[in-house]
């Protein structure tokens, strides 16, 4: 792209834009004069503007997840313990099931929108992505069927990386899934690693570009590729092709959000009838690899004998809580507001163990609850729990080691899993950074 000035007859100057660079350029009347090529700038105007609407996108979508998971929470909890006082037997308990099952949908739903708008909860861990995708590429190829060739090109000697690697099997499900829609028949997927540097020039063309050393993650199909269009609106939510029913646009959403939120970059290629190659990068992890650190198992949620003091301003959520954790065998005191439980520690004189505490109240946020609770009642363990990313005791969306979360929609199962495995600690100092 060329910009131009045309002087005409009265010797007024008009700004024009060619594709093409004119060969003359002077300043006369009629005649073009050539200022600069501003090919890039356009580029990069356009990039700008892409990534301001997906962030406004983001913001939305976020807050609409934010409050519907606190719906949910009451829906999910509600029917599991419904079922539980319902005959199989009975007609009720299909119904209920249906229910259970429409509920479990829309938190897989309000899941990707929130991995969209970054606002996902995570734990990231030190790892090498081939022995994270190795461990997947089963799963994968059950994903893409029998039709759909799957080829695995892990790069030797990878770099690490720090991420959450339930988030690479949300991305590579992704990806792939889309690559098996665009083949019709028979076809390839190439699932590709590699270490990459970026200097200084390449980022200068491509907006959302940092220089340094990142891990490459590539999936490529030899499908029926994108046209423009496609490519302009592929990472918006609910931006989709397939007909109704078969996608709901947030694939591509949720993996743009996982990218973002890991400090990565991705990049598209794909013409139509050409195939398509999305390239993820991702920072390379600096230090030596801590290796498997403090795996908790993951056995069947017992419950327990303590004291658990529940703190929640939502009162369909605060008595849900109760009775999941009451049924499980722990003796249970509440509180409405902040206030109220540190009245209720001062006063109570026997034990209190674990305090299950919302995130975002009036008064006084859930961490700063926490630690005026633990100067109470030193030794006091603490489970948090929040609609999406609790900002307050995360640092942009992730968890420090020794902060216990538990995001909301959750089912029974969960909150009792995470109340034991909260308590099992043997450290006490559970608000450390
Ligand atoms: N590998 C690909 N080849 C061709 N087109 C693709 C490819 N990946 C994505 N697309 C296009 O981008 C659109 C958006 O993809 P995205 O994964 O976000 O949503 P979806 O697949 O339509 O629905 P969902 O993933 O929510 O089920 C698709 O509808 C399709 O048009
Ligand atoms: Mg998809």
């Amino acid at each position: 792209m060329y910009l131009c000035r045309i002087i005409d007859k009265k010797g007024k100057e008009r700004s024009v834009q060619l594709t093409t660079a004119p060969i003359m350029w002077e300043k006369k009347p009629g005649i073009l004069c050539f200022l600069r090529d501003v090919t890039d700038e356009k580029k990069l105007e356009a990039q700008l503007m892409q990534a301001q609407k997906t962030e406004a996108m983001g913001r939305l979508a976020g807050g609409v997840a934010h409050d519907f998971n606190n719906m949910l929470t009451v829906i999910i909890g509600n029917i599991e313990m419904a079922l539980m006082n319902v005959a199989s037997s009975d007609p009720l308990y299909n119904q209920l099931q249906n229910v259970a099952n429409a509920a479990s949908r829309s938190a897989d739903l309000t899941r990707q929108l929130l991995a969209f708008a970054r606002k996902q909860t995570i734990a990231p861990k030190v790892l090498n992505l081939n022995d994270t995708i190795s461990g997947m590429l089963k799963m994968l190829r059950r994903l893409i069927g029998e039709d759909i060739d799957l080829a695995w090109r892990p790069w030797v000697e990878l770099w690490p990386v720090k991420i959450d690697p339930s988030q690479i099997d949300q991305v590579l499900a992704n990806l792939c899934v889309n690559a098996r829609d665009a083949i019709a028949g028979v076809g390839k997927v190439t699932v590709e690693t590699g270490n990459i540097a970026f200097d200084e020039d390449y980022c200068a063309t491509h907006l959302d570009f940092i220089p340094g050393e990142y891990v490459l993650l590539a999936v490529s199909d030899d499908g029926c590729g994108m046209d423009e269009e496609t490519r302009a609106h592929l990472f918006e939510p609910f931006f989709t092709t397939k007909s109704v029913g078969k996608g709901t646009g947030l694939g591509l959403a949720t993996v743009f959000g996982i990218v973002k939120q890991n400090d990565g970059f991705i990049n598209v290629y794909s013409e139509p009838g050409q195939g398509t190659t999305f390239k993820i990068y991702l920072p390379r992890h600096k230090a030596e690899p801590a290796g498997a650190l403090m795996e908790t198992s993951a056995e069947t949620p017992p419950g327990g004998r303590e004291t658990v003091l529940i703190v929640e301003d939502e009162m369909a959520i605060l008595d849900l809580c109760k009775r999941i954790i009451e049924q499980l065998g722990y003796t249970v005191l509440t509180a409405k507001t902040p206030g109220e439980a540190i009245r209720l520690v001062e006063e109570h004189t026997g034990d209190i163990h674990l305090l299950i505490t919302d995130v975002v109240m009036p008064e006084m946020n859930g961490r700063e609850l926490a630690e005026r609770l633990a100067s109470i009642k030193p030794g006091l363990k603490c489970l948090y729990m929040s609609g999406y990313t609790a900002n307050v005791i995360a640092h942009r969306g992730m968890l420090a080691e020794g902060v216990y979360f538990i995001q909301k929609p959750f089912s029974m199962k969960d909150l009792a899993a995470k109340a034991r495995e909260v308590l099992n600690q043997k450290t006490t100092d559970n608000n450390r950074e």
